[in-house]
């Protein structure tokens, strides 16, 4: 958590190797990952990271069952294989029946949920997510929390919240302060 520019993008950015920070290091179970070559550091974010955006960027022009079935894919699963593993996702996300839609045609809710179906196919040791309700109202950012704590959970991954909103942040057990590209102080919060 932190005020606007304080940096918890670029932080979110960093810890996933999508940005190669100019000082510090990244450790991933005991192996250092920001040092890492891009070939490698893209293949980790594949296999190893999944992400959930604000805005759950989703491919306009593709069913929602393939986007969930993407990053399968691009995993070296075969088509038909991915598309039965992402359509298993859609009941237990509340989404069953919306397999073929099209995002335009699914409410902010439902396309967040197809985010985190997608961010969590692949089975991820991370999963990170930048303000992954600041677009949803009230009630349908705490489901959505719901749904993605529960589901990391599920998998046994971890997950790494960037949040204004202190009720988004009382899902996750421990929050983290940033203000002007520094950590505060950990605060250690309710598990
Ligand atoms: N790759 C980069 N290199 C250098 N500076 C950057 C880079 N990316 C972002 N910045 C700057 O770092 C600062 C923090 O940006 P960042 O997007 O991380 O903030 P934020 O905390 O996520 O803000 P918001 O809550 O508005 O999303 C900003 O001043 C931004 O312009
Ligand atoms: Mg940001």
């Amino acid at each position: 958590m932190g005020p606007s520019g304080s940096g918890k993008s670029t932080l979110l950015h960093c810890l996933a190797g999508i940005l190669r920070p100019d000082a510090g290091e990244v450790h991933l179970l005991g192996q250092r990952i920001d040092a890492l070559g891009e070939r490698r550091r893209s293949a980790l974010r594949r296999t190893r990271f999944g992400f959930v955006f604000q805005f759950g960027q989703l491919l306009p022009e593709l069913p929602a069952e393939e986007n969930v079935a993407l990053p399968l894919m691009l995993n070296g699963t075969p088509r038909r294989e991915a598309v039965q593993a992402a359509r298993s996702w859609f009941g237990p996300l509340g989404l069953g029946g919306l397999e073929g839609r099209r995002p335009g045609e699914l409410s902010g809710g439902q396309a967040q949920r197809v985010a985190i179906a997608r961010a969590l196919a692949p089975r991820p040791a991370v999963v990170f997510a930048d303000e992954p309700t600041g677009a949803l109202d009230q009630a349908t950012g705490h489901e959505t929390m719901r749904l993605l704590t529960e589901a990391t959970r599920h998998n046994d991954a971890s997950l790494v919240v960037v949040t204004h909103d202190p009720s988004v942040a009382r899902w996750c057990g421990r929050t983290v302060q940033v203000s002007d590209g520094r950590v505060r102080q950990p605060v250690p919060g309710a598990a």
